[in-house]
């Protein structure tokens, strides 16, 4: 059911520099902010804050004929940095509209800090912060008038403001760069205050929608180690989209999603090992020599175009028994762990990078580069 609503703009005042919220005349929107008796769920066993931030229970989304997101379920631990890893139309953004309420769920439920996002909407709005996939900065504002923007949007109180601009500009390294306008900002300098507002309100919950996308990777190490910090310091709790295999590595957990199915759950680590053990590939100056030698010394081994391939639990260590079970001379030795590349393939029988590079990836990284340089 369509309802009645005030809406509010933020209207700018340049000769103060100051922002306030004005009323307008009454729109129709589509949500329906009824059903207000709903349980609130998921608390910790003392009533306090809850302990799962978020919980997704076979959450699917449909635009017209397209299934974007299919029944997807898992939850996300508070405190904890979740990555959601795959390629261009996967569906990860559209996972994260949901989750922001910025997108209606077809079916299925998903509560954020304990509370169901099509019921609590405003509340769950509240509780998080979120960085888009597209920059969405005033290029024609400064670093501070951006945030006082978004102070005013998310009612941060007056008299907290300053020091909290101040305190998230520390947190990303832009503290000197507070009366600067954007339009003067690096790509990466731009992302990373993108992350401080989104910070601004001290949200629960901060949702990345690839924030590194079109960044060097000194500048994605830059934005990691904030982003490590603030969960650190600010105990929030990060979902990122990424499609960067390396990125996904610093989460505690990655979930893999692929044609809108979440098709694989769990830490890095743990990933890998269900792919499978290290390899070590060695080059001899007699291969069938060198392959009978390391059968009869009890190594799993066997000849490929690449050389002798044997797979050992701990690449590192077994480089030395390897040699010493060897009577012919070793040309190379190669160490390979097993990849989140491998995990991808694995799980889905194709490379993650073989799905990139899309006309609409492309031309994403190019406007994010555009934007940097207005
Ligand atoms: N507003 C929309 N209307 C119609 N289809 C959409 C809309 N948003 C997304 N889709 C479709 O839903 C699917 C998932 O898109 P989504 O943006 O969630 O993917 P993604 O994993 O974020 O991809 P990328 O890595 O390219 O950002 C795609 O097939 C896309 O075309
Ligand atoms: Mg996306």
């Amino acid at each position: 059911m369509d309802i009645a609503k005030r809406a509010q703009v933020c209207i700018y005042n340049p000769s103060k520099g100051t922002f306030h919220l004005t009323n307008v005349a009454p729109i129709q929107v589509g949500q329906d902010d009824s059903n207000r008796g709903c349980a609130m769920a998921i608390t910790s066993t003392n009533g306090s804050e809850p302990v799962i931030a978020v919980k997704v229970d076979r959450l699917s989304k449909n635009y017209g004929e397209i299934r974007a997101v299919n029944g997807i379920s898992f939850e996300v631990g508070r405190g904890e940095v979740f990555a959601l890893l795959g390629p261009n139309g996967a569906g990860k953004s559209t996972l994260i509209k949901m989750l922001c309420t910025l997108a209606k769920p077809s079916s299925g439920t998903a509560f954020v800090s304990g509370m169901d996002v099509t019921k609590y909407p405003k509340e769950v709005r509240r509780h998080i912060g979120l960085v888009f996939q597209e920059q969405t900065l005033d290029q024609q504002l400064t670093a501070e008038e951006n945030l006082k923007f978004h102070a005013v949007l998310y009612h941060v109180p007056k008299d907290q403001l300053s020091a909290r601009i101040d305190r998230v500009l520390a947190l990303v390294d832009l503290s000197d760069r507070k009366k600067d306008l954007v339009t003067t900002f690096s790509g990466g300098m731009a992302r990373r205050l993108e992350i401080a507002r989104a910070l601004l309100h001290t949200p629960a919950i901060l949702f990345l929608d690839e924030p590194t996308v079109g960044l060097d990777p000194q500048t994605r190490a830059l934005m990691w180690r904030d982003v490590l910090q603030l969960r650190q310091e600010e105990q929030v709790t990060v979902i990122l989209t990424t499609h960067y295999m390396d990125e996904a590595e610093y989460a505690e957990r990655i979930a893999i999603v692929d044609h809108g199915n979440l098709i694989a759950l769990d830490s890095p680590d743990r990933l890998k090992a269900i792919v499978g053990t290290d390899s070590v590939t060695i080059n001899t100056a007699d291969d069938p020599k060198a392959l009978s030698e390391l059968s009869g010394s009890g190594f799993d081994a066997k000849a490929t175009e690449k050389g002798l391939v044997i797979s050992v639990a701990n690449g590192a260590t077994a480089v030395s028994e390897i040699i010493a079970a060897l009577s012919v001379a070793v040309s190379q030795v190669v160490i390979h762990k097993p990849t989140l590349d491998d995990v991808f393939m694995h799980f889905t029988g194709s490379e993650i990078r073989d799905q990139q590079g899309t006309s609409g990836e492309m031309s994403r990284v190019f406007a994010h580069m555009r934007g940097a340089r207005r």
